[in-house]
């Protein structure tokens, strides 16, 4: 039996299905800039910060292009990204998430957001979620991003926890990586072939359970 004594949710993915609109967002400016961009790509995007996807968008196409063009394009996708998002409503929520936010509650677990997005106050609120997370750590206030363990370093520190108390939720590669990079367990909500790296894979939140987490 594992000592978990607290939970960092990564949000994109994990808390919210969000995943569909940076696809649409990430595929007009890609498709605008000729380059070809699928599901599989937008795979490899998961968990990166803004910036950094827009340069692998473009080293896809051996696009090369000044900095202050790269971060035009960059706002101009988060503006298409934030219209969509911003109609999200507590409906949004993925399912079996509210469950197990009342089972930690309920357990007197302490729980954080890890999150690359510096949209996580946005979508918090579209949700109605901010004021359930103790402490929420986001692309606003990291400097290094997923594989990078700082977000979720941040988040341990914040609920006083040890790394290896900690149970990390991610859906994304990058994210699995940071996680273990950090000295915590991770599960993987997704596909197994895909996140190979986390100690438990489930296909969805409705799967989360007190008793998997305490047997990692
Ligand atoms: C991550 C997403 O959570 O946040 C990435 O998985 C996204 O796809 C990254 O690029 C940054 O998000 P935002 O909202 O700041 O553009
Ligand atoms: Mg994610």
């Amino acid at each position: 039996m594992s000592s978990i004594k607290a939970c960092i949710f990564d949000l994109d993915g994990v808390i919210v299905d969000t995943v569909p609109a940076h696809y649409i967002a990430w595929k007009t400016i890609a498709n605008e800039l000729g380059i070809p961009f699928d599901k599989t790509q937008n795979e490899q995007l998961k968990g990166v910060s803004r910036i950094k996807s827009m340069k692998k968008i473009l080293a896809l196409g051996n696009v090369e292009m000044p900095e202050e063009e790269i971060k035009a394009l960059t706002k101009k996708k988060n503006k298409i990204y934030v219209e969509i998002i911003s109609k999200m409503t507590p409906a949004d929520i993925l399912p079996g998430v509210e469950d197990f936010l009342l089972t930690l509650e309920a357990n007197n677990i302490p729980k954080a957001i890890g999150s690359a997005s510096r949209n996580t106050p946005t979508i918090l609120k579209c949700v109605g979620l901010t004021n359930r997370f103790d402490a929420i750590v986001d692309g606003n206030v990291v400097s290094n991003s997923k594989p990078d363990p700082e977000v979720f370093l941040k988040g341990a520190e914040l609920l006083g926890a040890s790394p290896a108390d900690c149970v990390v939720l991610e859906d994304a590669i990058s994210g699995v990586k940071a996680a273990k990079a950090g000295g915590m367990k991770c599960i993987g909500v997704g596909k197994p072939e895909i996140l190979k790296q986390a100690d438990l894979v489930i296909p969805d939140m409705t799967q989360l359970t007190l008793e998997k987490i305490q047997n990692l």
